[in-house]
């Protein structure tokens, strides 16, 4: 079932506070990764899915995109897209990502950062994401890794008598599907897939895949934000970048 927790007044007020924070963990680590994946943008289409506030969709037209189509499940998050990065490129719809096999027109690249967790049905997701795309098209999207997904409620982490974090543990990896977890508010929902699941999914529905990356932080920002230290045993993000082949051997 679709949740749109991001339009619960609670979450949004948390979860904006995070990204307040310029050091939050999306500008060190998963924007830099997903932009670095970009293909050349000039005088292409995007198509963001669960684009939030519209930032990364402001910089598909920086980057030279000749039409941008951002859509989100929230209100919330689109009333900010709409009041802080409007183009005249870029449209914004209030949809959910479930339906965008209602969608009239075709796309170079589909973009999607941190979103696709919160949608049930993966496989209906990517055989309408690769319709949607043209043929040699680029699908590009981050999630919160496997090894994060896999969580319900409970301790992610064995401890030293300090405190100090000696292992990442791993509950129910091996069992996709819903899960529930406080963050802000209780019972989000999320859903964990195995990295077998996505990589196969991707590859039945025809896509080739081009690369993968598990962002951990530099030494340079380690030496500022020593608590980022946690990554090395466990990443917190996943992106991948596949094309939709025209030749099926
Ligand atoms: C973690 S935020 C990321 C926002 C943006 N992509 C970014 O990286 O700044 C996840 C976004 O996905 C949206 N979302 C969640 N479920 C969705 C769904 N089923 N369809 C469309 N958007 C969804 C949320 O409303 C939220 O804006």
């Amino acid at each position: 079932m679709k949740q749109n927790i991001y339009d619960n007044e609670i979450f949004f007020n948390g979860y904006s506070k995070i990204r307040e924070n310029e050091n939050n963990a999306n500008n060190m680590f998963e924007k830099p990764a997903l932009f670095s994946l970009l293909p050349t943008l000039n005088n292409k289409t995007v198509l963001d899915l669960g684009c939030g506030y519209g930032e990364h969709c402001i910089h598909f037209v920086e980057e030279g995109a000749k039409r941008v189509v951002g859509i989100d499940i929230s209100q919330k998050m689109l009333a900010i897209a709409k009041a802080e990065n409007a183009h005249q490129n870029i449209s914004y719809l209030n949809m959910p990502m479930e339906d965008i096999g209602e969608l009239q027109e075709h796309f170079d690249i589909i973009v999607s950062s941190l979103a696709f967790h919160y949608v049930e049905d993966f496989r209906a997701l990517i055989n309408n994401i690769y319709r949607l795309l043209n043929d040699g098209g680029v699908l590009l999207f981050s999630q919160e890794h496997p090894f994060n997904t896999c969580f319900s409620d409970g301790s992610r982490w064995t401890t030293d008598e300090n405190g100090q974090k000696l292992f990442a543990n791993i509950s129910n990896y091996s069992i996709d599907g819903e899960r529930e977890s406080t963050w802000f508010v209780e019972r989000v929902k999320k859903y964990h897939r195995t990295f077998s699941m996505i990589i196969n999914t991707l590859i039945e529905s025809g896509f080739q895949i081009d690369k993968l990356i598990e962002p951990v932080p530099t030494p340079e920002i380690l030496k500022e934000n020593p608590d980022y230290k946690d990554l090395l045993h466990k990443p917190d993000f996943l992106l991948i970048k596949a094309t939709k082949g025209t030749s099926r051997l």
